[in-house]
């Protein structure tokens, strides 16, 4: 098989998505999402995304395939994210892909989402180099991944310890009266602001925690800090100047990912940084990341803001890696998993 033609489906959160790579060429990425519904509650509502999953999957499927000008009989594999995510969710995109893998008789993988943001940057920038180092970062995740081979084995070098940063992102917006998802107002708001109006801890970069925790991410305290300063300065009466406080939380939360992930760079003698997830679109990060990229000889790459947000080609993506890698289909019964990396 030369180039494999993967059907990708992805249902982890919010977005039921479906998409068709041949190869590293993108044939067709449908998204549907579910995230108005949820606005009003300040958050996703599993059983609200699952239903919308379930309304969503078959339409998003059939549409990947009409433009791509193909039927299921052409794909060679069908690829599903398997996890993590919301189990109700997951259960709508493995069950569906499940039934058409079985029906048409096409291999069936089921793949980390996570890997899968890493994954997706092939069709803009090519094959990875052997060895690189990924920075993800989205409402759900906030690691740093050695990528020794995309399809056989990555390494946490860090991740993590309380919030990811979309999630950080996510709960000062809705102090600032944001509706959900808050980040992407705060990263509009913070273009107008003054970046080192407001001190914001920069978490585990400093003293004894930062010796211990040298690739790890903390971003609850930086949240605690926001939240403290706004109550603060309601409490005296004071206007909250709304871009003052996003630029300096988005330069806080940039300025920690970038420093850390050059760090680990040199560490692992990587100079390339893969980054994935829907805090990628961050424009305050990917200014931070370039800069710093090139201040270290670090080669950065980051997608353009759809290939960012969850999306099928990721999955599809990583699903021709895997064919490409000859690894063995998952079996029939594979279970999803919901539990965070
Ligand atoms: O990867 P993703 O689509 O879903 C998860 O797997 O979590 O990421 C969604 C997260 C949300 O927290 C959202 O607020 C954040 O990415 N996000 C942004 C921006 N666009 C999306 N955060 C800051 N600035 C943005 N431009
Ligand atoms: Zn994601």
């Amino acid at each position: 098989m030369s180039e494999p033609v993967v059907l990708g489906i992805e249902s982890t959160c919010d977005e039921t998505a479906a998409a068709i790579v041949r190869g590293r060429t993108l044939l067709s990425n449908v998204v549907a999402s579910s995230m108005n519904e949820h606005a009003r509650y300040g958050g996703v509502i599993p059983e609200i995304a699952s239903r919308a999953h379930a309304e969503a999957f078959v339409p998003v499927v059939s549409k990947a395939l009409a433009d791509a000008d193909m039927e299921l009989a052409d794909v060679d594999a069908i690829a599903v994210s398997s996890g993590p995510g919301l189990a109700g969710c997951l259960a709508v995109g493995v069950s569906g892909a499940k039934a058409l893998a079985w029906a048409a008789n096409k291999p069936l993988y089921g793949i980390n989402h996570v890997i899968g943001h890493i994954a997706v940057t092939q069709l803009q920038f090519g094959p990875f180099p052997p060895d690189t180092l990924a920075l993800i970062v989205s409402g759900g995740h906030t690691s740093l991944l050695h990528v020794e081979d995309v399809a056989r084995h990555v390494d946490v070098v860090g991740t993590t310890l309380d919030d990811a940063a979309g999630e950080c992102f996510d709960k000062v917006a809705r102090l600032l009266g944001f509706p959900y998802p808050g980040g992407p107002h705060i990263d509009r708001h913070a273009q107008q602001g003054d970046p080192h109006a407001i001190r914001v801890p920069q978490g585990l970069t400093q003293g004894k925690s930062a010796a211990r925790h040298p690739y790890d991410f903390s971003f609850s305290g930086v949240k605690t800090a926001v939240a403290r300063w706004i109550e603060e300065q309601q409490a005296a009466g004071r206007e909250i100047p709304v871009n003052d406080v996003c630029a300096s939380l988005a330069d806080s939360v940039a300025t920690v990912l970038a420093r850390k992930a050059m760090r680990g760079c040199e560490q692992y003698d990587s100079s390339t940084l893969i980054v994935g997830g829907g805090f990628s679109a961050n424009s305050q990060l990917r200014a931070k990341l370039l800069e710093f990229g090139a201040k270290h000889g670090v080669e950065v790459r980051i997608p353009e803001i759809k290939l960012c947000t969850d999306n099928g080609a990721m999955v599809a993506m990583l699903g021709v890696n895997l064919v490409e890698a000859g690894i063995s289909p998952s079996s029939p019964g594979f279970p999803i998993d919901s539990a965070m990396p």
